[in-house]
């Protein structure tokens, strides 16, 4: 199994941006902990400030991983572009949050993404990969035995 994840803008600066809302924890002290947990899935990272970067990644992994963990950021909320790129791709995705949008403001509220994604994952904090991980996983096994 190869999973992507992708984040997007100020995903850069988890653990420093909006503690309250995200966390004190950095993304690189999370990542090693998520590799170890699943120590039989390859897992490569990429994150992106860039619209443009962010669908060449969806492009370039899109046909060929098991799946892609997507934190587009305020992108979701925005980006008819990536969602475009996610509907001309095959490979799953799963959209993540790691706060609960719908707790938020309004604008926070609607995903321009979601349609091109198999599923949704939000408001388990930086958990909310694993959980994400974890459905790609369960998604990919029930697949098989189809
Ligand atoms: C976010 C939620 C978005 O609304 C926000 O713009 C982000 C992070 C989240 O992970 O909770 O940058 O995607």
């Amino acid at each position: 199994m190869r999973i992507q994840i992708i984040n997007g803008p100020n995903l850069n600066l988890l653990g420093v941006r909006e503690p309250t809302i995200y966390g004190k924890r950095t993304w690189e002290d999370y990542l090693k902990e998520l590799r170890a947990r699943f120590p039989k899935v390859r897992i490569d990272y990429f994150q992106s400030n860039t619209e443009g970067e962010i669908i060449d990644k969806i492009h370039e992994v899109g046909f060929d991983r098991d799946g892609i963990v997507l934190n587009a950021g305020a992108y979701t909320h925005t980006s008819i572009a990536i969602l475009d790129a996610l509907k001309s791709v095959s490979t799953p995705t799963v959209e993540v949050h790691i706060s609960n949008v719908y707790q938020r403001e309004e604008f926070r509220h609607h995903s321009i993404i979601s349609p091109g994604c198999v599923g949704f994952i939000g408001g388990f904090g930086l958990d909310s990969y694993r959980l994400a991980i974890e459905a790609l996983l369960a998604n990919a096994s029930q697949a098989r035995t189809e």
